[in-house]
Order: C-alpha cells, then structure tokens, then sequence
C-alpha cells in the first residue's frame, strides 16, 4: 500500500488521481472533506505533520510513502514523518524537493530547508527517490483573476527565462518512482522541454484565449512587497532571492530526465495553458 500525502494539494492530488485507479492508496491529510473531494471513493486518513504519532498510525501497513512537505517555517515537519515512515516499516519514501538544491548560489530559507529535508531522506536507511522539479507551470494561476477581470499580468523580470515544469508530469514521475523498479537512491532533475519568460507565457495565454493578455513589468521590490502581504517575511525574503537567481538566468537549463522517465516529451506550456484555459475566462 502507498500512503500519499500532499494529496489536497497540487502535485501529490494528481499523484493520488493517478495511484488510486491502480493500486492500493491511502491519502493523507488534515481534512476528511478535503481528501475526499479528492478521490470520492478513497481510503482516506487524517494526520498532522507536527504530531508524529498520527502520521505513525496513519502509515501503518504501508509499503511506499510519497513524502510532500510545504512548511520551510517548520522543519520538524520532515522529520516526524520520516520517523514515523521508519516506525511503520515504510520501505520507499519518494520525496518532493526542488531543483533549487543543485544551485550552489541559492542559499534562501526554502532551498535550505529543501537540502536539510534531503539530506534526512538519504541517511533514513530507507529506500528513497528525489524529485527535484523547477518551477511549476501551475504558479500562473496565481495571474488568473487578474487575466479574468483586467486582462493583465503584472510580474518581475518579464524576460527571464525558466524551464517551468507541469505539475502533471511531476505527479507521473513520482507515480513511476512509486510503482516501478530501479528508482532507489536516484535524484531526478524534472524541467519543462523548453525555458519560458513570463511575456511568452503571457504570449501563449493570449492565444489561447483568444483575445489580447498585457504583461507589465513591476519592481522586484513591488512584487517583495506583495509576497510580504501573504507570506511571512522569511520566506518572502526566500522568494525574492529566488526571483532574483532566475533573473540571472540561474533557472533556464532544460534537463532531459522528465522525458526519459515518461517516456515521451514533457509537457509545454502551450498545452498546459489549453488545459487549463476556463481558469483564466
Ligand atoms: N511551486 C513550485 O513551483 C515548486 C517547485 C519546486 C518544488 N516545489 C515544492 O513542492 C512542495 C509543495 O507541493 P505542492 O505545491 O504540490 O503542495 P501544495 O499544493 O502547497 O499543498 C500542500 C499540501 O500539504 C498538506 N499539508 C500542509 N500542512 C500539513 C500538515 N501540517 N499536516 C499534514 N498535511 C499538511 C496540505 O494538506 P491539507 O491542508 O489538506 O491538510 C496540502 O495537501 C514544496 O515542498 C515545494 O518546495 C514547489
């Protein structure tokens, strides 16, 4: 049996859609509801990453772990469920990290905790695979409702180019990683097939939609300014470096990995926008 957690969320929801067809599932999470409007039919259990006793019961009986954090703020997130995948007798964890690790000139909170996060998997004793995906193409449905109401997208840096990844094809790669032989001990760079600035994607929306989509440059000191209303301030901080190294080009490079995994060309921006063309009418 898999245990997934993140299953309420981007990645590790389109890994439960995919895993629960085929084999044995139990989605993780805090909310009941929430993993049940995931996958209606699924075994569902609720558990909370800060109390390591609830994840050990919930992973009991399982033999893999998709292992999806999302909290650099609270480190002790990763080590509960490692310890509880090793209380259980877990026997494969495939972790969610971010290519950001490879860098040596990123050195944020999130690239930092990603490499602590890392290097716990890799002295567990467990069986592991690291998925490092680049940016997820999915982060411009955060320009949605701007698109929807002004027809506009408001970004830094709108030349800057990065290999943007569909969380799709992540969620195929763990799914493969999960389900196959030979991904023990492998760390997989997961890129999108080309690098993208923000005015291409801004590009490709409008001619999806059919009718024109502005991009205005905004400061990155405008766009801090905006992640500091919604985030706290560290990792606001985190996100401005990062915005700076893509700036730099630091996020271009298109790794071939994703494609060898599925098995055929990982997915453009292009035919993620079709997809998903009604979030931004
Ligand atoms: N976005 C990017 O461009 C990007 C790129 C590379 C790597 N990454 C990495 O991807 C990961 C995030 O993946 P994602 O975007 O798929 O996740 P997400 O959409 O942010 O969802 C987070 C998930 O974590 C669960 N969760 C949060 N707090 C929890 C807790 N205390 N106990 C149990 N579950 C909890 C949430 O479930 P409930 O709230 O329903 O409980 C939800 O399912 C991060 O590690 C990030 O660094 C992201």
């Amino acid at each position: 049996m898999i245990v997934v957690t993140g299953a309420t969320g981007t990645v590790g929801g389109h890994v439960a859609r995919l895993l629960c067809a085929d084999h044995p599932t139990r989605l993780l999470g805090r909310s009941l509801s929430r993993l049940r409007a995931v996958v209606p039919a699924a075994d569902v259990v609720t558990a909370d990453f800060a109390d390591q006793s609830s994840l050990e019961r919930a992973l009991e009986g399982a033999r893999a772990l998709f292992a999806v954090t999302a909290n650099p703020l609270e480190p002790a997130h990763d080590a509960h469920l490692l310890a509880a995948a090793r209380t259980a007798g877990v026997q494969h964890v495939v972790k969610l990290s971010a290519l950001a690790v490879t860098d040596d000139r990123a050195d944020d909170l999130i690239t930092n905790w990603q490499r602590e996060n890392e290097d716990r998997v890799r002295a567990s004793g467990l069986a592991w695979t690291l998925l490092r995906p680049r940016s997820f193409m999915s982060n411009t449905l955060s320009w949605a409702r701007s698109v929807r109401a002004h027809h506009t997208v408001a970004t830094p840096q709108p030349q800057s180019r990065n290999a943007s990844v569909d969380p799709r094809d992540v969620a195929e790669a763990a799914v493969i990683a999960l389900t196959t032989a030979g991904h023990e001990q492998q760390e997989y760079a997961l890129t999108g097939p080309q690098a993208i600035s923000p005015a291409e994607q801004c590009e490709h929306l409008a001619q999806v939609l059919a009718r024109p989509v502005r991009c205005v440059e905004i400061s990155l000191e405008r766009a801090y300014t905006a992640w500091a209303q919604h985030y706290p301030q560290p990792i606001a901080r985190a996100l401005l470096d990062s915005a700076r190294r893509q700036g730099d080009g630091a996020k271009q490079g298109v790794d071939p990995t994703l494609a060898r995994l599925l098995g055929r060309p990982a997915t453009t921006y292009r035919a993620w926008a079709t997809d998903h063309a009604h979030r931004f009418s």
